[in-house]
């Protein structure tokens, strides 16, 4: 089975994916360490070199190049779920998990590297808060097509990985 984890920039998908599929004995792939791979380049280079748009390309190709992989925890970018037909075929593919946490949690985990995330190192303290609002407006829409919705505050890995063995494997 494919595990694809999303959510916001911040929600802790890497750290949960990877503690996930440690607990479940499958691999695991962070998509944005797959994108440099492949691209042989950051993700903040990609940004201000190419453009967002060939950032989502790149996304994307790296998203569809998973699908080799069997019994994988794959976390995604932020963005990921947001662009071309991602989350579709996400959801075609796998069992998608969404870390939903509200605004002002998410601002907090993020201000202190916000220099690192190519589409905030412009913005203040202020500009964060509307960002961040304003972006998961437009992307719960995406995000809430998951198959699971959890707070990472409250499900841990160790729990997740309890759901999954009684329901899903
Ligand atoms: C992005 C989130 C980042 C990375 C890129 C764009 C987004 O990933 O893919 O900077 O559009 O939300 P993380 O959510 O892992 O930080």
């Amino acid at each position: 089975m494919q595990i694809y984890i999303i959510g916001f920039m911040g929600s802790g998908k890497s750290t949960f994916g990877k503690a996930l599929a440690e607990e479940i004995g499958y691999g695991f792939v962070d998509l944005d360490k797959e994108i440099e791979k492949r691209e042989k380049s950051t993700i903040q280079k990609i940004f201000t070199e190419k453009g967002e748009d060939a950032f989502r390309k790149a996304e994307h190709e790296a998203l569809l190049a998973s699908v080799n992989e069997e019994n994988i925890v794959v976390a995604t970018g932020g963005g990921a779920p947001c662009f071309q037909d991602n989350m579709k075929w996400m959801n075609d593919r796998g069992l998608t998990i969404y870390l939903k946490l509200f605004e002002g949690e998410l601002k907090r985990r993020i201000e202190p590297e916000m220099e690192h995330r190519p589409l905030l190192k412009d913005l203040d303290s202020e500009g964060l808060e509307r960002f961040v609002y304003n972006t998961l407006r437009e992307r719960a829409v995406y995000y809430h097509q998951a198959k699971v919705v959890i707070n990472p505050l409250i499900i841990t890995p160790e729990n997740m990985a309890a759901i999954l063995r009684e329901n899903y494997m």
